[in-house]
């Protein structure tokens, strides 16, 4: 085939800013679900980051699918490859048993201040010394190809939880989240420093480097 597009199951343009930026320079088009005209919302049910970014993954696929063989969309006829891929990721502590995890978003209610989820949190870690209050924000990004094989690979960013919020980048819990190699949180480091660190980050270039081995790209 001599096209390839990816076609990434979100709405948010940071991320698809994110893997374009990766992969832009292999001639690769990158596209949202909205701009493929296969918008679809599934139920996230699963168990892990990984379960849930192929939950994602494949009901985009099946969109996907069905548009190709419609002809509303370029697909194979027409030597265009459509890979779809999605990322679930989420902030897990050690300290809380690997908690909020997948259910990072909706932790003490999807539409709380994440001040409040962060000093929810705090609290709970208020007799945890340093060396306990370990943990990582991880991602999981999932691809599905168009003759049906799926791969999942993971990404992680390792820092701690701070005893205090700081700093204005990034969104959701960076503020808390100190990286000691940098001797800031999360929010202080521009978001350069962060693309080149982050859990979304590593799993999309270690997303490509598979793709890259199993010769599809
Ligand atoms: P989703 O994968 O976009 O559904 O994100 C899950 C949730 O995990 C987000 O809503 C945030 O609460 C949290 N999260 C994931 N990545 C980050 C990050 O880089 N910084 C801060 N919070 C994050």
């Amino acid at each position: 085939m001599s096209r390839t597009r990816i076609i990434f199951a979100t709405g948010n343009a940071g991320k698809v800013r994110e893997i374009k930026d990766i992969v832009g320079h292999m001639g690769i088009e990158v596209l949202t679900m909205r701009e493929a005209g296969v918008e679809t919302d599934p139920l996230e049910d699963g168990t892990s980051f990984e379960e849930n970014a192929l939950i994602k993954a494949r009901s985009v696929a099946a969109l996907v699918r069905k548009a190709e063989e419609e002809g509303r969309m370029e697909g194979p006829g027409q030597g265009v490859m459509n890979i779809v891929m999605s990322d679930d990721s989420g902030l897990v502590v050690d300290a809380l048993g690997g908690a909020p995890g997948i259910y990072s978003a909706r932790f003490q209610g999807r539409d709380t201040d994440y001040r409040v989820k962060m000093n929810y949190i705090m609290d709970q870690l208020r007799d945890v010394p340093w060396e306990g209050r370990t943990a990582r924000f991880t991602a999981a990004v999932a691809a599905v190809l168009p003759d049906g094989r799926a791969f999942t690979v993971l990404g992680h960013m390792e820092g701690h939880i701070g005893y205090e919020i700081a700093g204005e980048n990034g969104f959701g819990y960076d503020p808390f989240f100190y990286l000691p190699q940098y001797g800031k949180t999360s929010a202080e480091i521009s978001p350069e420093e962060k693309n080149a660190i982050s859990h979304r980050g590593r799993a999309l270039r270690a997303m490509v480097a598979r793709l890259q081995e199993e010769g599809v790209l």
